[in-house]
């Protein structure tokens, strides 16, 4: 069995804009991922820089940052077997055109401009990733029921 991990995932500006963040949290939430930390996080160009800088000579970097900045994004780390891969199954293939039918970007979106959701990719970015957007004492560890089903 795959190990326990936690993984960041971004409820990205488009999803707040077409009020879809609840539908899209539920999604994650059926799943049996835990959430082990939520917030509202209005991102700056410099946090941006950070975070994309694998795409920063990308001809879509630019718009992708003024996206970014439309709306606070909804940040949250989840928790669960395999989470890291879990989670992006979850949200379909990065164009929502390719993705599945059943994920979260084949069933909310159309652009990959405005493909919804970030999750990370790695574990080693999965740790980059929810170092830069929580404190330590901002990520809970707890015991819930339902652990009995999620974590067998
Ligand atoms: P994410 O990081 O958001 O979970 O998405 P991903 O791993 O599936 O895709 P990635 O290659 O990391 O791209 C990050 C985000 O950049 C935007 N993008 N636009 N216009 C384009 O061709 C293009 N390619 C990527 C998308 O918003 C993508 O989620
Ligand atoms: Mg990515």
């Amino acid at each position: 069995m795959a190990d326990v991990q936690k993984t960041l995932v971004l409820i990205k500006p488009d999803a707040v804009q077409r009020e879809r963040v609840g539908e899209v949290l539920s999604r994650f939430e059926r799943k049996g991922l835990k959430i082990v930390a939520m917030k509202l996080i209005h991102l700056d160009e410099t946090v941006l820089a950070d975070h994309y800088h694998h795409h920063v000579d990308k001809p879509f970097y630019k718009g992708l940052v003024e996206f970014m900045m439309q709306t606070p994004v909804v940040g949250i780390v989840f928790e669960g077997v395999g989470a890291i891969d879990e989670v992006r199954k979850v949200n379909g293939a990065t164009n929502p055109l390719e993705a599945d039918a059943g994920t979260v970007r084949a069933d909310f979106s159309m652009s990959v401009a405005g493909n919804i959701v970030h999750a990370s990719d790695s574990l080693e970015n999965a740790q980059e990733e929810i170092k830069r957007f929580f404190k330590e004492e901002e990520v809970f560890s707890y015991d819930k029921l339902t652990d009995q089903y999620h974590l067998g």
